[in-house]
């Protein structure tokens, strides 16, 4: 099948796989690079398939020479319509790793069940004995209660009054005005249910129950702050709540395991180009003025790099580099203050026809492509390919 991206408002429904096989080996040949690390040998990813989980399995295989094991939620291809880029991310993974010799295993489920707990709790225990890391990555719009078989769902709003801000489709370069009117209680509820840090705590308990945590094992899960411009849809609004929820879910768990040496860290990232973000109003435009400033100054981060660094220059060292409220911060670099100037001064000036001089709306379109398998370097797009 020859394979082109169809792109739907802010995700493409088709993936390549040679393209999603040539980026994970691209990430594997940039932390080959950087060269290995001494970190934890036996990795447990929620949410490795894609975006920040993704380079963090990669990280884990590739520099520390970890057994990892991923739970991810993705479509498998049919005969007649591709699987979801994470599938395809995954299957690379999974042969790259194995044919350099390291153990991988990838679950394809909800993470948020109590089946998908008990099929990795059941493999972790038969294979590894325990594991010494877990990192929780996931970013979805819905979750099913495991205990109640209810369904909450995650929602982008404010808080209690509407915003209006400028937004931009990014494929047709349009800008637009957008007003989001306020969550409700129940949604900021929903949205808490789905973001918040309570299907992590749920993995942490399941494998200290067990005995399948090692003493002393690290846990990281990862959040945003962002600037002022994007808080009343960000950090103050609907999924600030639920970052709130995960970073003081951090602190509990500390103290809750303490006997256990638990480690529970949140790290705040910077806002990248992933399926998550593209879907936040404003963010897409804020992201595109920030690419464009970042990699003037010789500072522009893909998850890949951002992950090696949260390693390698903030954990893996005799004290993990943390903030006031114990967080990990690898968006220090987004958040320099010269760097923020420059975003507030370009979005005071931005308008329809100095969007080339403002934005980096094309590396923003090509990294959205990428994320799907496309205008990947090296491969050939015209070519049949198996979709299996
Ligand atoms: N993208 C950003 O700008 C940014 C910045 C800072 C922090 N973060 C945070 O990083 C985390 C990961 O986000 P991302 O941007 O890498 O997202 P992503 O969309 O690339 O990845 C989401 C992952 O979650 C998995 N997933 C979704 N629902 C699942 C389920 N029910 N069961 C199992 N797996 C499931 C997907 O399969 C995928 O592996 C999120 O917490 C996000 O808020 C993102």
């Amino acid at each position: 099948m020859i394979i082109q991206p169809k792109v739907k408002g802010f995700i493409c429904t088709t993936a390549h796989p040679a393209g999603c096989k040539k980026n994970v080996e691209m990430q594997k040949e940039y932390v080959e690079k950087l060269g290995k690390l001494d970190g934890p040998k036996k990795v447990l990813v929620i949410g490795g398939s894609t975006g920040f989980g993704l380079a963090s399995r990669i990280t884990a295989a590739f520099a520390f020479d970890a057994v990892t094991i991923n739970v991810s939620y993705e479509k498998l291809p049919t005969d007649k319509k591709t699987g979801t880029a994470g599938y395809y991310n995954t299957k690379a993974f999974d042969e790259i790793a194995k044919s350099a010799g390291l153990l991988s295993k990838s679950f394809n489920g909800d993470a948020f069940s109590n089946q998908t707990k008990e099929e990795v709790i059941t493999y972790i225990r038969e294979n590894l004995g325990e594991i010494d890391m877990l990192i929780y990555s996931v970013a979805s719009p819905r979750r099913i209660d495991p205990i109640t078989g209810e369904t909450y769902y995650s929602v982008l709003k404010p808080l209690k009054t509407s915003y209006t801000n400028t937004t931009i489709d990014f494929m047709t370069g349009e800008m637009s005005k957008i007003t989001l009117e306020p969550a409700t209680p129940e949604e900021v509820e929903g949205t808490v249910k789905v973001m918040g840090g309570e299907d992590w705590e749920l993995w942490i308990d399941a494998l200290i129950k067990e005995k399948l945590l090692a003493e002393g094992a690290i846990t990281i899960a990862y959040s945003y702050i962002g600037p002022e411009l994007t808080f009343p849809i960000y950090r103050d609004g609907s999924i600030g709540k639920a970052k709130e929820h995960l970073e003081a879910k951090a602190l509990e768990m500390n103290e809750k395991y303490k006997n256990n040496k638990l480690k529970a860290y949140v790290s705040v990232n910077k806002a990248l180009v992933t399926q998550a973000s593209s879907a936040i109003p404003v963010v897409p435009l804020y992201i595109s003025v920030l690419y464009k400033i970042m990699k003037a100054k010789g500072i522009h981060e893909g998850c890949i790099e951002q992950i090696y660094r949260m390693f390698s220059d903030k954990i893996l060292r005799e004290n993990i580099i943390v903030d006031e409220k114990n967080r990990i911060r690898v968006d220090d670099w987004e958040m320099r203050e010269d760097v923020q100037k420059e975003v507030i001064e370009a979005w005071g000036k931005m308008n329809q026809d100095n969007l080339e001089e403002i934005l980096d709306l094309d590396g923003y379109r090509d990294e959205f492509y990428k994320l799907f398998g496309f205008n990947v370097q090296q491969v050939n797009y015209e070519e049949d390919i198996d979709i299996s």
